[in-house]
């Protein structure tokens, strides 16, 4: 017996031993906050630190980055939480902006139906309602434990001391000047020249908090904030009034849950597409040892790739608000159809995407985001990522309430057969409507391993947001990558259409991408359009966490 055990325990080593990489990330042995900026992680740390749970820290970690990340932290705009609490339940939080009541279908086509450049993308007609504060509210109703008080204190402490610019920051403000200027005029507070090290005070937006930690969601969709928000946006030509904010509500929604392999993967529903999309690209991928293939092997690339062609075509095909249209979701993420699905992929060559059925119509979607992760003492996680869509939005910005603006109905389809920022297709499904949410690719996840927390993990990135948190947790689970490696991992990306592998600049050898060509796949060969930037938390075998923050942006981890 002596001598079984042993032997037994290597067998289990051996066999469990492409999951056990040491940590290389900033590990931690109660809690952490992975998120886009050092300040944000470390007053969702702060919160936990008090004894608030990841709910309270969630909502510290969102409005922190509205303060310290106005790229895409927002009060202006909306996102998606999942979340398993310490005994196993799973839920997903809805809060994404809708469509104002005056919306309609050709909204953003002129009288010979064509697109209007820019009309869903820049400035006050492209916001949709706003749903961040109703989602931050409706998650401390249902699970928070420190009052509003004491979790906007720190945020609002922030704003009023100011948030220092990183290098990256004042490379993107540079570069969206000159649209903030076109939207807003020269006497806004983004028309201000910008150099690192400079501090950015945010006192009109440390007013609207103080008002809604004194008043509570209200204040933002009924009070003083929804009237002067309103009557902003109606004076810069846009359409959202005091009603459309008045009827706003963050809805929950059951996540998508499926295995695979030893896994069990947990991630959000539509109005999302990221759940269904990412628990198609695993399934079909689920019969092969891609493990085997090995990390960036003209095999893995070609499954990887063929499964994303295929999950993307149904994508853009079926998914929508699922409170305006009927999504076959048993159909879409049934084990038998997603098998069939895979039946014309060989490895001797590409699929064309034109032979993959499914009609040739657009989506609209477009440009940045933000995720964070977090796990606290008692073991509850959070996953959220939310967005104003576009850099800074819509790049309008009330000055008055001191926040942007997001430009989501962008993520509609205004017109069928129309490409977007990101070349998405897609179709009726998404079609614009009174209240209706559009479609989104963000993919907050959480994934057990074996039945326990195991692994925080989602991304901004547009289209590439699926992708990028489908390669992370492969990543680990296949190539056994540490969490920080798995995120830092160069990724490449594919949509169906366009019919391109689009690979990051660096970290991919030209070899590869000969080989793939001579197979008939089209690789990218210019500037890389992937945005993605993974925060993610591992849970190690001894229950410390290990944090990957995405070396691609500021993204920090902190926690005690
Ligand atoms: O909801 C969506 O899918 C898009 N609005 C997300 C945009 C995004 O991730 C941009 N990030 N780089």
């Amino acid at each position: 017996m002596r001598k079984i055990i042993p032997l037994f325990s290597l067998l289990l080593f051996i066999g469990c031993s492409k999951n056990l990489a040491p940590p290389t990330g900033v590990v931690t042995e109660n809690a952490m906050v992975v998120s886009a900026r050092a300040e944000a992680s470390r007053i969702g740390a702060e919160i936990l630190g008090k004894g608030g749970n990841a709910f309270d820290a969630m909502v510290a970690t969102e409005m922190a980055l509205a303060v310290a990340y106005p790229y895409a932290g927002n009060l202006g705009g909306g996102g998606f939480m999942v979340y398993r609490t310490s005994d196993g339940a799973v839920g997903g939080l809805d809060y994404r902006e809708k469509a104002p009541l005056s919306a309609h279908r050709d909204m953003y086509l002129d009288s010979l139906g064509n697109v209007v450049p820019g009309k869903s993308t820049i400035g006050a007609t492209s916001v949709g309602v706003p749903g961040s504060v109703a989602g931050v509210f409706e998650v401390h109703k249902k699970f928070g434990s420190l009052p509003m008080e004491t979790i906007l204190r720190p945020v609002i402490e922030l704003a009023e001391k100011g948030v220092i610019v990183t290098e990256k920051q004042a490379v993107r403000i540079e570069k969206y000047k000159k649209t903030i200027l076109q939207v807003n005029g020269d006497s806004t507070l983004f028309a201000a020249s910008f150099k690192p090290g400079d501090t950015i005070k945010y006192g009109a937006l440390a007013r609207t908090l103080k008002r809604i930690a004194k008043n509570g969601r209200d204040e933002f969709y009924k009070g003083e904030t929804a009237r002067k928000l309103a009557t902003f946006i109606q004076d810069k030509g846009g359409y959202i009034t005091v009603e459309d904010l008045e009827k706003y509500q963050a809805k929950w929604r059951t996540p998508v849950v499926f295995d695979y392999k030893t896994l069990k993967i947990i991630s959000m529903s539509p109005p999302s597409s990221g759940g269904v999309t990412l628990n198609q690209i695993f399934k079909m991928m689920e019969p092969y040892d891609i493990a085997a293939y090995g990390h960036h092997s003209v095999e893995a690339v070609q499954l990887f790739t063929e499964a994303c062609r295929r999950a993307y075509a149904d994508r853009n095909h079926y998914l929508g608000d699922p409170d305006f249209v009927d999504i076959p979701l048993e159909v879409l993420r049934n084990d038998a159809y997603l098998q069939e699905r895979m039946l014309d992929f060989s490895f001797d060559r590409a699929t064309k995407s034109s032979e993959i059925e499914r009609g040739a119509v657009e989506i609209i979607e477009s440009t940045e985001t933000t995720h964070y992760s977090i796990v606290d003492g008692m073991g509850n996680a959070v996953s959220t990522t939310t967005t104003l869509n576009g850099g800074y939005g819509s790049k309008l910005y009330c000055d008055e309430l001191g926040f942007f603006l997001n430009n989501e109905m962008d993520d509609f389809s205004s017109k069928p057969g129309v490409p977007n920022t990101y070349g998405l297709v897609g179709a009726n499904a998404n079609s614009i409507a009174p209240e209706k949410r559009m479609l989104s690719s963000m993919t907050p996840t959480i994934v057990e391993k074996d039945g326990k927390l195991w692994m925080v993990v989602g991304s901004p990135g547009g289209s590439a947001i699926i992708t990028a948190v489908a390669q992370t947790i492969l990543n680990a689970y296949e190539f056994g990558m540490s969490m920080q490696d798995a995120v830092n991992a160069p990724r490449f990306h594919h949509q169906w259409l366009p019919d391109t592998v689009t690979f990051e600049l660096e970290g991919f050898p030209e070899a590869l991408k000969a080989e793939l060509e001579s197979k008939g796949y089209q690789v990218n060969k210019g500037r890389t359009p992937i945005t993605a930037k993974v925060d993610a938390i591992r849970v190690l075998p001894d229950g410390t966490l290990e944090g990957g923050a995405d070396k691609r942006g500021d993204d920090t981890a902190v926690g005690f």
